[in-house]
């Protein structure tokens, strides 16, 4: 894939919030998880975890929590992806709080990623009531639930989103 065409998989992504219930396959979760041990990570301690939700009851309360959006109970999957604050507190103390919240956000791209090279389809959900998510995949306190991916096939919008451009974000030397 040379440059041109790596910003033309990422433009071609888009969130999809409306899923049909075809299955994803196994080899397809293995995939993108393998994608996602490729993520770089402080100290190469992978402070990240996830759990693969497939179960259409449990999917349910994964929706509830999320203040019930709906497709996160329609797509066949849900990625939780979750800091694992013990493995990189054990190195790097209070610091870790947010290495383990960097590596599990890069993890959870690499998955987004990986689901559109498949030509899956995706939608990286942050609006959750933690305490549920916790309750509901029985999480032990040190992992804490970042993101529910959701990922199927499903209905892209038309159009894609509007972006602000790349140089209202940067500021050049000194802010
Ligand atoms: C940290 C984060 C939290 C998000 N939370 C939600 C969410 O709770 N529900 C939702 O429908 N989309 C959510 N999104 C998706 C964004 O709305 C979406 O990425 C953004 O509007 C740009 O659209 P695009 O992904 O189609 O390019 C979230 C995305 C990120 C990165």
């Amino acid at each position: 894939m040379d440059s041109s065409e790596f910003l033309e998989f990422l433009t071609t992504r888009s969130s999809v919030r409306e899923y049909e219930s075809t299955p994803i396959t196994e080899e397809e979760i293995d995939y993108i998880l393998s994608c996602a041990s490729t993520a770089p990570s402080a100290g190469n301690l992978e402070s990240w975890d996830v759990v693969v939700v497939k179960d259409e009851d449990v999917r349910l309360c994964l929706s509830e929590a999320a203040f019930s959006q709906p497709h996160i109970e329609q797509a066949p999957v849900i990625f939780v992806v979750c800091a694992n604050y013990v493995r990189s507190m054990s190195r790097y103390g209070e610091r870790g709080i947010l290495y383990a919240v960097q590596d599990t956000s890069i993890a959870c791209t690499y998955m987004m990623l990986a689901a559109h090279a498949l030509g899956l389809h995706s939608c990286w959900t942050g609006a959750f009531e933690d305490d549920e998510v916790r309750s509901v995949l029985e999480l032990p306190q040190h992992i804490r639930p970042v993101a529910l991916l959701a990922i199927g096939r499903g209905h892209p919008p038309t159009g894609r989103t509007s972006r602000m451009t790349a140089g209202e974000h940067v500021h050049n030397e000194i802010w």
